[in-house]
């Protein structure tokens, strides 16, 4: 959707100021939640990836293939830092519209702490379920937040994102659903590829598994982990440059 312009009106008395929004509680950090592999800030790092898993299951299926695809990516030399996103302490998006000439939202919680480095990485895997047919709540809301970024892309011409990163800056989509239904990631689908050109992040690749009504237990599909592992190895490589 590059040149897309999905807001066409902010109402001036909104964008100008910063609201008073600290009722919502700040969180330096939900640190609890963010695993990180090592106590390196990823920005010094020389290949950045982030790992987001949408699902509350944290030994779930969905887990486990963001597992594999976690551990390809850093045989590949990456830094990964995993979030699990339904446990992170942020609200969904107020419309303050403080980002339309802001770097920063208005809203003061978890998300502080993440833009940061999202604006440095070098690649990115999403792993979650379909529910209700598209992306979960909370997965949902957090793609909201990058509004931040939206803005600066689309509305100002000034991407938070520097070119020399966003050349080769890559995505890798990881979707798992009950149902086996020919457009059951259609929906999910069509966030991920917003969220990724937001964030300025090609979709490198997906690995999209339905029938877990059937399935069940991934365990017993060790095919389908080595193919989510391939994939993280192959995302890996490609943003550190050794492919
Ligand atoms: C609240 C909720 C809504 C769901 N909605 C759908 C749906 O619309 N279509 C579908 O195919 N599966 C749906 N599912 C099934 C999940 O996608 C499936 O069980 C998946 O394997 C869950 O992964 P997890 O165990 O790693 O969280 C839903 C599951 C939940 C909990």
């Amino acid at each position: 959707m590059d040149g897309e312009l999905y807001m066409t009106l902010v109402p001036a008395s909104i964008a100008k100021s910063k609201p008073g929004y600290l009722h919502l509680p700040f969180q330096a950090a939900n640190t609890g939640q963010m695993l990180r592999d090592s106590q390196t800030d990823l920005s010094l790092m020389g290949c950045q990836i982030v790992a987001l898993l949408g699902s509350p299951l944290k030994n779930g299926n969905t887990a486990k293939l963001l597992d594999r695809a976690v551990q390809g990516a850093k045989d590949a030399g990456c830094e990964v830092e995993t979030i699990v996103v339904p446990f992170l302490d942020f609200e969904a998006c107020m419309e303050m519209f403080f980002c339309v000439d802001h770097e920063i939202c208005g809203m003061e919680d978890a998300m502080v702490q993440i833009y940061p480095k999202f604006r440095s990485l070098d690649g990115i895997i999403v792993a979650t379920p379909v529910m209700t047919m598209g992306i979960p709540g909370k997965l949902k809301s957090f793609m909201d937040r990058f509004q931040v970024f939206y803005m600066a892309k689309y509305v100002r011409k000034q991407p938070l994102v520097p070119k020399e990163l966003k050349a080769h800056r890559r995505g890798l989509y990881i979707g798992i659903s009950g149902m086996k239904v020919p457009d059951v990631f259609e929906g999910s689908k069509r966030s991920m590829k917003t969220f990724f050109d937001i964030i300025d992040v090609s979709y490198g690749n997906e690995l999209l598994i339905n029938d877990m009504d059937n399935i069940r237990d991934i365990g017993t599909k060790p095919e389908l982990l080595e193919e989510a592992y391939r994939k993280g190895l192959d995302l890996g490589k490609a943003v550190a440059g050794k492919e």
